[in-house]
């Protein structure tokens, strides 16, 4: 028995398929004017998370919009420190802020029930697959060990992940083990949304970019490799997609490094370099969001020459990282359309 043809999934296994399938990072967001009422009546971001009826909801809208080939969970990578009692809070304007972890409490965090903690995102990923249409593939996430552990440490965001680097430098022991507990259970958590229904699920490491080369393979190639072993230990054929944005030359490597089915691009990386990348397997990226925020011939142009670079082999067509607040939902259905071939 064959199950229904989900068209990310063929890609992740290696086909190549024209016009390639399409979804994007943080398609379900503030750019949808659904997203933002739903948002307003679940109370915090983070009860949304943990709103199973609330997540489905705001996870479906952006596939019955535009039909994307597929849903990624509603949820967000600081669930893990929330889950590990960091005191996770979105604050309006501010991004997020948890408190900062100093070198004493590594010792201290406890991964015992970080799994119930986070039952209701693995209920959403339940439901999802039911109302999904069969052919819609359902893509689970969680934050890279590195990405998670940037916020942790500094106790929000910050432009340069300085604090984390610096921790590193002078905690080496301690920084290993922070990220070790983070790979483990975070491959706990990937083995969860597996079970209860997600295709494939992808780990973001958004500030690889900030990381010297060796440091990449150690905190960035290592912990995920880690990741991926557990996830393929437990579930053989599990299908993962890893990607670190920013990673440029080191991506040469980060395939093999961590055996991740596809990479994800962002925009910065040439078009000549991703083809030598899509040799060795697939790739999903990397228009830039800007361009779908300026719309029309940026957004064409640009389009257009990933499908002549990439359109050959095996593609995700995605956005080089989140889509942004200020896209405009009707530039969004001209970039379903473009990459389509539907004019
Ligand atoms: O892609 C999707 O549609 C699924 C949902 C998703 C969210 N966050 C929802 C979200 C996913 C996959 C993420 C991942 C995430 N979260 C990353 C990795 C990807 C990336 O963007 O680099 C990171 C670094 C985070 C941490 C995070 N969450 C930040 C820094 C912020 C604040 C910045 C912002 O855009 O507001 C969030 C909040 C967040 N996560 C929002 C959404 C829709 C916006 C919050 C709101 O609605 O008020």
């Amino acid at each position: 028995m064959t199950g229904p043809f989900r068209k990310i999934v063929a890609v992740l296994e290696g086909q190549t398929l024209s016009p390639p399938p399409i979804w994007l990072m943080r398609q379900a967001g503030r750019y949808l004017p659904e997203y933002r009422e739903t948002r307003s009546r679940a109370g915090s971001f983070l009860d949304l998370c943990y709103s199973p009826e609330h997540a489905v909801e705001v996870t479906l809208q952006p596939i019955r919009r535009y039909k994307f080939d597929a849903a990624i969970l509603f949820s967000d990578i600081l669930v893990i420190p929330d889950a590990l009692k960091r005191n996770v809070r979105f604050v309006q304007g501010e991004g997020p802020q948890m408190d900062p972890l100093d070198v004493s409490e590594v010792a201290t965090l406890r991964p015992d029930g970080v799994l119930d903690h986070l039952s209701p995102v693995i209920e959403t990923v339940r439901r999802l697959r039911q109302e999904l249409p069969k052919d819609t593939t359902l893509l689970g996430f969680c934050g890279a060990p590195w990405t998670v552990a940037t916020y942790m440490i500094a106790g929000h965001g910050t432009s340069d992940q300085a604090p984390a680097r610096l921790f590193s430098y002078r905690n080496p022991i301690a920084f290993e083990r922070l990220l070790d507990i983070l790979a483990d259970i975070s491959a706990e958590y990937l083995i969860a949304q597996l079970d209860a229904g997600a295709d494939a699920v992808q780990i973001f490491d958004s500030w690889a970019g900030v990381l010297g080369e060796a440091e990449f393979q150690r905190y960035a190639v290592g912990p995920v490799a880690r990741m991926v072993r557990k996830v393929r230990g437990a579930r053989p054929g599990a299908r993962i997609i890893a990607f670190a944005k920013g990673a440029g030359m080191n991506l040469k490597t980060y395939r093999q490094g961590t055996d991740a089915n596809a990479i994800g691009l962002d925009w910065t990386v040439p078009l000549s370099f991703a083809a030598e990348l899509q040799k060795d397997g697939p790739v999903q990226g990397n228009l830039d969001p800007m361009r779908v925020v300026a719309g029309g011939r940026a957004m064409e142009e640009g389009v257009d020459r990933i499908l002549q670079v990439l359109g050959s082999g095996p593609l995700i067509f995605n956005l080089g990282h989140g889509i942004t607040p200020e896209a405009d939902p009707e530039h969004v259905a001209d970039l379903v359309r473009l990459v389509r071939g539907i004019t």
